[in-house]
């Protein structure tokens, strides 16, 4: 019924292009993430969804109504901002009801002291909504405080709560949580995508951290230089990415990359190994992708390589290894046990898995070929 849909928008800023044909259709009560590195535009086009930009060209639609030149308070949206906008004088639960009185009191209502008393059952209707949704965030004690006596994660659930009183159609919301610690992020993570999972309303959301992304939402639009060029739920997208840059810019540690060649029997040549494709190709220079936890050591593995560091994370340790024919340190995820028979600088040898490794034309598109499981003799 509310779903979204942008259609081919466009902008630039002077001569500088923005957002190059950029579409996207968002399903009612999806949770959706723009995720992209600064500056790839995900801001401004969460602004041209909310009314607050408008486009050079194209189309903004909600429930099938273009809204394009509809102005941003007819169009029902939430937006929920990286710093909060928390009126300081007033309790938290007149923040919250500030955005009833300004749309559901004529002008006298809204009159300090004697507007309560001229609109009474309005403010008790009011005064019910805002404590069904303190309810619902858990911030029913805090009503009475202002937003100084709040911590962090505290003011960020008024906000959220304010938001939510209007009953929105969507809520949008740019890094909200990018002023917060690190500890008070990972939780937000998991209390965001719970109220999403009560509210079942749409959440359009803008990370430049793909962790966030990959975290909360059901599906995601990872954004560059103004283009979308891939959309899907997460692991699908880590999994298989469509391009080159989709693949180094989602996952942490970054999957590895090869400069590598398919040879001429159409086979892949890969620092100095042979390795058997499914169905051989013809002869061209390629990139091989590879993410640490699809490397493992092994005794009898094909390649190695020297210990440069131990990057030890307590549940995993990424061993970077120096390995001779790469251009960089190749990173490989061993368990505590293994990595603790590893020296630094010692040799070591590895392996992968081939059904897991990802090959990209030297444009930088994907190639849809797998490696052999096993290799042809
Ligand atoms: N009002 C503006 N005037 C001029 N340039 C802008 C304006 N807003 C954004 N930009 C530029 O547009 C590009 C995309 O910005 P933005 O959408 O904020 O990116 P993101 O949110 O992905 O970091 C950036 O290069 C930014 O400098
Ligand atoms: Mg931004």
């Amino acid at each position: 019924m509310s779903k979204i849909s942008l259609q081919s928008i466009e902008k630039s800023f002077g001569e500088t292009p923005v957002l190059k044909q950029v579409s996207l259709d968002i399903e009612e009560g999806e949770f959706v993430t723009l995720v992209g590195p600064s500056g790839c535009g995900k801001s401004t086009l969460l602004r041209i969804l909310s009314g607050l930009e408008q486009a050079d060209a194209g189309r903004v639609s909600i429930g099938g109504m273009n809204v394009t030149d509809v102005r941003p308070a007819e169009r029902n949206l939430a937006m929920v901002f990286q710093s909060y906008a928390l009126y300081p004088h007033l309790s938290v639960a007149d923040n919250m009801m500030t955005p009833l009185r300004m749309r559901d009191l004529p002008m006298w209502g809204r009159l300090p002291m004697i507007g309560p008393l001229l609109a009474r059952d309005t403010y008790r209707v009011m005064q019910g909504q805002v404590r069904e949704v303190a309810e619902t965030l858990k911030i029913t004690p805090l009503l009475d405080r202002k937003p100084g006596q709040l911590s962090g994660g505290q003011r960020q659930r008024v906000a959220l709560g304010r938001a939510m009183v209007r009953q929105p159609v969507a809520f949008l919301m740019d890094e909200p949580l990018s002023n917060l610690d690190a500890a008070l992020r990972v939780h937000m993570r998991a209390e965001l995508s719970e109220l999403h999972r009560r509210l079942k309303t749409t959440f359009v959301y803008v990370t430049h951290d793909q962790a966030e992304a990959l975290t909360m939402s059901d599906r995601m639009a990872v954004m560059m230089h103004g283009n979308i060029l891939q959309v899907g739920p997460p692991d699908e997208i880590y999994a298989n990415p469509n391009c080159l840059e989709v693949a180094r810019f989602i996952g942490s540690p970054a999957i590895n990359t090869f400069a590598a060649e398919i040879q001429s029997d159409g086979h892949l040549a890969l620092i100095g190994t042979t390795l058997s494709l499914v169905q051989p190709l013809t002869r061209a220079p390629v990139t091989v992708g590879i993410r640490p936890e699809h490397l493992f050591l092994s005794p009898t593995g094909r390649f190695q390589g020297h210990v440069r560091y131990r990057e030890n994370l307590g549940s995993d340790v990424f061993l970077h290894l120096d390995v001779e024919g790469a251009q960089q340190p190749v990173v490989l995820r061993a368990n505590p046990a293994q990595a603790a028979q590893v020296t630094l600088r010692n040799r070591v040898c590895f392996d992968l898995e081939p059904d897991k490794v990802l090959l990209f034309q030297s444009t930088g598109e994907r190639l849809p070929c797998a490696l052999a499981t096993r290799e042809v003799a």
